[in-house]
């Protein structure tokens, strides 16, 4: 049986998340460990194209439902030409779902890259981000664009979107491969609470139409941070790294995205001995990580399982040569 099959990493924010939005840079990187599957078979001849998610029990028909992973199907074969074909479509995925680590990028990467084995329509990294970062804007509002880009390069990058032209054309994010000099090791604590990126980003849209000046000093304070964290990788001073992702975490609660399960495993993090620690992704609920020597790695995990997470795990960002 003709059969396709196609993967999508995890991702974590690691400095200026929110900020990014409003065109400040930012920080991230790919969790090679954990992630987003997706695979075609041939159906029967008029069965028309079926996409089954097992993890939410669900199956949804091309044409008859309404499903986020339908509009992104329907928009590639718009811009690929091509009649709906007779295919079952099946899509698993490790990430927790609104967790921070980018579960709904991910998802929509593998099947855009599951969907271009199909046709036989190789996809440069730019083609298959701008696919996913319109399903993204049809979820999100205003996504900055980060999400999709790191997955779909699934290498560590410099992100940060750019004004418009003067004429009004938008402009290409400006996107960098990150230099490291030393691998950093991560541990990943999620709170369990899951929480929408949509709404933690309107959120911050609603206070800061209130506290416009006092936002875009925040977002300031966060690229400063964002460009300082970016420097001390380059220079492997980890610890470093970690104080700056600390006083990151800082700025996220002052712009209203930190919660007490969060500042909870903050704390554990640091008190365990980490270089640093923050929330990663839209806040609010979801994951944060604590900046480690590989030696901390397994206290610091202990102290977060400890303080009430659901689930810690450690990670290593390996400096990525072409
Ligand atoms: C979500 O992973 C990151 C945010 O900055 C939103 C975005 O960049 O679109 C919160």
């Amino acid at each position: 049986m003709h059969m396709i099959s196609a993967t999508a990493v995890a991702k974590l924010i690691i400095a200026g998340e929110h900020a990014v939005v409003y065109r400040r840079p930012a920080l991230a990187v790919p969790l090679p460990d954990i992630t987003a599957r997706v695979q075609i078979t041939a159906a029967s001849p008029h069965q028309g194209c079926r996409l089954h998610s097992p993890d939410l029990h669900t199956t949804s028909q091309l044409g008859n439902d309404d499903d986020p992973l339908l509009h992104l199907i329907a928009d590639v074969l718009h811009q690929w030409q091509v009649a709906i074909p007779d295919i079952d479509i099946r899509v698993t995925s490790d990430i927790p779902i609104a967790s921070g680590m980018g579960s709904g990028a991910a998802v929509a990467t593998a099947l855009v890259r599951a969907l271009s084995a199909w046709f036989e329509r190789p996809l440069t990294h730019d083609t298959l981000g701008d696919l996913v970062f319109r399903s993204e804007q049809r979820l999100h509002g205003n996504p900055s664009g980060i999400d999709n880009t790191v997955i779909a390069y699934d290498r560590p990058i410099y992100f940060c979107r750019q004004a418009p032209a003067a004429d009004g054309t938008a402009q290409s994010p400006l996107i960098q491969p990150l230099t490291m000099a030393a691998p950093l090791t991560l541990v990943v604590g999620d709170t369990g609470q899951r929480s929408p990126t949509h709404a933690a980003v309107s959120g911050v849209r609603q206070r800061r139409e209130q506290a416009t000046a006092q936002y875009d000093a925040c977002f300031d304070a966060i690229a400063a941070t964002t460009l300082a964290v970016h420097q001390a990788l380059a220079n492997g001073d980890v610890a470093l790294v970690g104080t700056l992702c600390r006083a990151n975490h800082t700025l996220l609660q002052q712009i209203g995205v930190s919660s007490p399960a969060l500042d909870t495993l903050v704390a554990a993090a640091m008190a365990a001995g980490a270089y640093g620690a923050k929330l990663s992704g839209a806040g609010v609920g979801g994951v944060m990580f604590a900046v480690v020597s590989p030696a901390q790695a397994p206290a610091v995990c202990q102290a977060i399982q400890s303080a009430g997470a659901v689930r810690a795990f450690v990670t290593t960002v390996n400096p990525h040569h072409p």
